[in-house]
């Protein structure tokens, strides 16, 4: 065979995997190949492998005798809408995916090169785990890539699609990039899985219900996305990607935004009369952004409190608001975490964020309070105060007591704080502070019941609006709702070139 033959054979073989075999098992499990992924993934014609011939190294059990081109990991560089990505797509034909000593140094290659590159690393993951044959080599080079993950946190975002098998150890790869992504009934990922639980605990429980999409996006909180399929997944990285920069150097792609109904009414109506009904915080967020902008991470997650990506004239903007329509938008344990983490990367990649307030307080009872309320709320609390991003708050109705201050106060250090004229700022709602401050006025009252409504209307009349914190400057301006899309772009932009210099420290010690 000549030379160049030789390489075109060795090229065809790589492109093959495990085999036609086994590429159609895949296939029929519902799941597309490695390559397959990153061709729907990356800019047609713009990727470029890095390392299609290498190969494993393991000469026990026979593995001598068993060697596929590329070693079950397919990787290099590639552009989405036009931006420079790195990708890593597991080939569950080599192996099950399965990761060895050079299917971690191919995975380590890349992820050297998208930190001194400064660009994003995208990884596919579709693996059995690591490559049994191969004993420790195989756990280290987990640990060296754990290692870059994180050292590569807050340097280039790292994003993580799970499209099949994700267990043991090998979650914790996933668990430490920015964002997650799992396919429904193809994917799962826990530390254990049903065999082992069995054991353990004598709980049945499958795959699926253990670790799969769903019990993810809404129990556990560790993926972000729940995508129906492959597709549907691939889609919803590029959208991601949309809203990021390439690295925290950068900032995120400015894009065209239809210019001229910045007045929009329909805000004037959302906030129900009676202060105690609910609505729905994704009305405003919708009427405020962009058209079709709104991008919602961890959409089942905690969904007292709302999180996600939208575009404000045309710039990226992170937007963390209370959900009066689940659980009043109390602020809780999993509701503080999903925040807090939100927030983080948003300040480390230059996201400017909107905080929109309806906050009745913090969840009272023996279930948060044992499961650590204090640590886990004051997360939100210093993850908003460390942002050094513009940060602009809107406090559409209830602003009570301690999440008062923890939902981007002034005090701590929001650029720019609006109140709705429907809001009310104040230590608790009307009736509890009648109760405790008028408790003796009201028990020698003849009609207690009439005397608690009549200090009821007084806490009202004296605290229940935005015009004592305005008073003191802790509002720079109450506005009409309707106005409250122009007065963002408008702030936003006297914002951008925001500098917030901090003390110099080796890092902060955030209550994890
Ligand atoms: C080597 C593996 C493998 C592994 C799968 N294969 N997992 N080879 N090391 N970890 C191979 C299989 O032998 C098979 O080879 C092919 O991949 C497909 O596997 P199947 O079992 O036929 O596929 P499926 O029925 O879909 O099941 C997938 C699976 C199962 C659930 C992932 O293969 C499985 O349970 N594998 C073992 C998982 C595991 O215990 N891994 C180690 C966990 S400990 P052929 O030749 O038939 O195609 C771990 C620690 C990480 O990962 C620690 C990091 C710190």
């Amino acid at each position: 065979m000549d030379k160049v033959s030789l390489l075109q054979d060795k090229m065809k073989q790589a492109l093959l995997g495990g085999g036609e075999k086994r590429i159609e098992s895949q296939h029929n499990k519902g799941k597309l190949t490695a390559r397959e992924r990153i061709q729907l993934l990356l800019d047609e014609g713009s990727f470029e492998e890095i390392g299609m011939l290498v190969t494993h190294r393991a000469r026990d059990f026979g593995m001598e005798k068993e060697v596929y081109l590329g070693d079950g990991v397919v990787t290099g560089y590639g552009t989405v809408n036009g931006r420079l990505v790195y990708v890593f797509s597991q080939d569950f034909t080599v192996f099950g995916g399965s990761l060895s000593e050079t299917h971690a140094e191919k995975i380590c290659k890349i992820m050297d090169l998208a930190v001194e590159n400064g660009a994003p690393v995208i990884g596919l993951n579709d693996s059995g785990g690591a490559r049994i044959q191969e004993g420790v080599v195989s756990l280290g080079g987990y640990a060296d890539i754990f290692h870059r993950n994180v050292k590569s946190s807050g340097v280039v975002p790292q994003i993580s699609a799970v499209m099949g098998p994700c267990a043991g150890g090998a979650v914790y790869s996933p668990a430490i990039t920015d964002f997650i992504l799992m396919v429904e009934n193809t994917s799962y990922m826990f530390v254990t899985g049903p065999n082992v639980v069995k054991t353990v605990t004598h709980e049945e429980v499958t795959s699926e219900e253990l670790g799969g999409a769903q019990t993810h996006a809404s129990k556990s909180g560790v993926t972000h996305f729940a995508c129906a399929n492959e597709v549907e997944c691939i889609e919803n990285i590029k959208q991601l990607l949309s809203y990021m920069p390439q690295n925290c150097e950068e900032d995120a792609p400015v894009y065209a935004y239809e210019k001229g109904d910045e007045i929009r009414t329909a805000l004037n109506n959302i906030i129900p009369e009676n202060p105690n009904q609910p609505y729905d915080m994704k009305e405003v967020i919708e009427e405020v952004v962009d058209a079709d902008s709104f991008l919602e991470v961890h959409k089942h997650y905690a969904e007292n409190i709302v999180v996600g990506f939208a575009r404000l004239g045309g710039r990226s903007i992170g937007i963390v608001a209370n959900q009066p329509a689940s659980l009043a938008g109390v602020l809780d344990i999993e509701s503080s975490r999903k925040g807090a983490r939100f927030v983080r990367f948003c300040d480390a990649f230059n996201v400017p964020l909107l905080v929109l307030v309806d906050v009745p307080g913090f969840l009272p009872g023996t279930d948060q309070e044992w499961h650590g309320i204090i640590t886990n709320g004051a997360k939100l609390l210093y993850a908003l105060s460390e942002a050094t991003v513009p940060k602009i708050t809107v406090i559409t109705r209830k602003a009570y007591g301690g999440a008062y201050d923890v939902m981007n106060s002034k005090h701590i250090g929001a650029d720019m704080n609006y109140a709705w004229p429907t809001a009310e700022i104040a230590v608790m709602g009307a009736k509890g502070a009648a109760e405790i401050i008028f408790r003796k006025e009201i028990a020698a009252a003849e009609d207690s019941e009439a005397k608690l409504k009549e200090k009821e209307a007084e806490y009202i009349e004296k605290f229940a609006n935005p015009y004592g914190a305005a008073a003191r400057g802790y509002i720079d301006e109450v506005i009409l709702p309707e106005a409250t899309r122009e007065k963002l772009i408008k702030a936003y932009h006297m914002l951008q070139n925001k500098v917030a210099e901090r003390p110099k420290r080796k890092h902060g010690n955030i209550p994890l």
